[in-house]
């Protein structure tokens, strides 16, 4: 086991911290009185939306308070994505109509932070396009929140702090989750694979694993908690303790999760099929708390676009991988990621991927199309067919996809399953033997997807969202 790598955050930085946040909550008090209000605002994935818990926290013990109302808010921390085109355009947007709260609201600060931001060039287009944004900071220095928000307020001039890094592994961040019985737990951060089409390793850094041991000491303080869903998190968590000398992989880190006494579900994502191994399929079916849901992203069902996506595995190893699967868990339910219209991708290679989401029989399933990230060497390639064409092929896998999940789904009519309900009774949350003898629905995914409110009669009405 290796409690210290090169990416922790000193036990010195992490005091330098605590210092900025009493000294920042000395600023507010003298500058705002009373207790200033912040507004958050999450883009992105799982990952992100964890990370604001954190920043959260880290306000939280500053003195803020938090509002749902932007114009009530003395800060605006947007959290943002740049995984595909749509997301960039939809924070410069909303970023965009801040400007005239701005004028209104003397003293509001505006801050962006997350991968959107830690692209040299979108923080200079905000420098020079956005000059009334106060803040910006990268992913690399979220720990550093308190330090930033102190010279914010200290020197009332802009921040931008945007590092070039391989990454932290910050530890010791206070964190404010959003839901009292559902928590994430990140084990590790960033991603090495670099996926021809991808942005995360750019702006997320390099791999690297939290120590075990705070994660089980976590782990054990959300069951005692009374947290009843904890979901692990990483971009490629198959990878986990990879790093020299750690003694522990993801199947044993499940296992000793799964050993934690206490009535809880435990779930994950997310797993990139070239480093899914029986082991872990044989530990998912061992572990008693384990969901029996696994998010295995296939991106396409043609090797040669596979290839230049640089996956690293077969259309025919997906497909053997989801079997064993399915073998040793009959009732797993499978959510996948695919992208049309990658650079060069033909009609023919497309149709590839349908007959594999015909073999897989996924519950639900994410379809992008393509969408080119400056920097990836898929933005290089040449992307000759139309975005009408590729609009075509996504509505056609779609298609496909919907029957599948259809007729998967009507399999749960008259079926038990064991749900989180969470509002029920008085005593909080309970996992609760439910019976659903009603008509399925579409969007009732046996172990994985959402429950509509109302599907199981009076009792139990708007009361569960998942099984397990
Ligand atoms: N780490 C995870 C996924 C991260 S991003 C994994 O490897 O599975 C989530 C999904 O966004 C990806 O699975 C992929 O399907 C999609 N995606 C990533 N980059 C994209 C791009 N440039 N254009 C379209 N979709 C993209
Ligand atoms: Fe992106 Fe690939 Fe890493 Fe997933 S595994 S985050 S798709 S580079
Ligand atoms: Fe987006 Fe960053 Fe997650 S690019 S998908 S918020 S890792």
């Amino acid at each position: 086991m290796k409690a210290e790598n090169r990416f922790s955050v000193s036990p010195e930085e992490t005091e330098k911290q605590k210092e900025y946040t009493h000294l920042a909550g000395e600023l507010l008090e003298t500058k705002y009185g009373g207790r200033p209000l912040a507004f958050i605002h999450t883009y992105g994935c799982q990952g992100n939306v964890s990370d604001s818990e954190y920043l959260k926290g880290m306000l939280e013990e500053i003195g803020y308070g938090f509002t749902e109302k932007l114009e009530e808010a003395d800060l605006i921390l947007y959290n943002t994505c740049a995984i595909r085109e749509h997301a960039e355009d939809r924070v410069f947007g909303n970023v965009g109509a801040l400007k005239n709260l701005k004028m209104q609201k003397r003293g509001m600060r505006i801050a962006l932070c997350g991968c959107m931001m830690q692209q040299p060039r979108i923080a200079e287009k905000i420098r020079k396009s956005y000059p009334f944004v106060d803040i910006v900071f990268g992913t690399h220095v979220m720990h550093r929140l308190p330090e930033i928000i102190y010279r914010s307020l200290s020197t009332g001039k802009k921040v931008f702090e945007i590092p070039d890094s391989d990454g932290v592994v910050p530890e010791g961040m206070p964190v404010k989750r959003d839901s009292g019985f559902k928590a994430w737990l990140p084990i590790m951060y960033g991603c090495n694979n670099f996926c021809s089409y991808c942005i995360v390793p750019y702006v997320k850094g390099r791999e690297r694993s939290r120590d075990p041991e705070i994660i089980l000491r976590e782990a054990r303080q959300l069951v005692s908690e009374g947290y009843k869903e904890i979901t692990l998190l990483g971009q490629n968590i198959n990878s986990y303790g990879r790093e020299p000398d750690y003694g522990y992989d993801f199947p044993r880190l499940l296992r000793e999760i799964n050993d934690i006494p206490g009535d809880f579900i435990i779930r994950f994502m997310t797993s990139h099929p070239k480093d899914c191994s029986a082991e872990l399929l044989d530990t998912m079916a061992s572990c008693e708390k384990v969901a029996k849901h696994l998010h295995l992203p296939f991106q396409s069902g043609c090797d040669r676009v596979l290839k230049a996506m640089n996956r690293g595995y077969t259309a025919e190893k997906y497909l053997s991988l989801i079997d064993y699967a399915y073998k040793v868990m009959p009732d797993l339910s499978i959510t996948a990621d695919v992208i049309v219209g990658f650079p060069g991708e033909t009609y023919e290679e497309f149709t590839q991927t349908v007959d594999l989401v015909k073999k897989a029989g996924f519950t639900s399933m994410f379809t992008f199309i393509y969408s080119p990230r400056e920097g990836t060497k898929a933005a290089e390639m040449d992307d000759p067919v139309s975005a009408e064409e590729k609009g075509k092929w996504f509505r056609e896998l779609l298609a496909v996809q919907e029957q599948i999940a259809a007729e998967r789904t009507a399999g749960s009519v008259g079926r038990t399953f064991r749900v989180l309900c969470e509002r029920e009774g008085k005593n909080g949350v309970l996992l609760r033997p439910v019976k659903i003898e009603v008509e399925a629905r579409r969007r009732f995914v046996p172990n994985h997807a959402d429950i509509l409110p109302g599907v199981c009669g009076k009792a139990y009405r708007t009361a569960f969202r998942r099984t397990i």
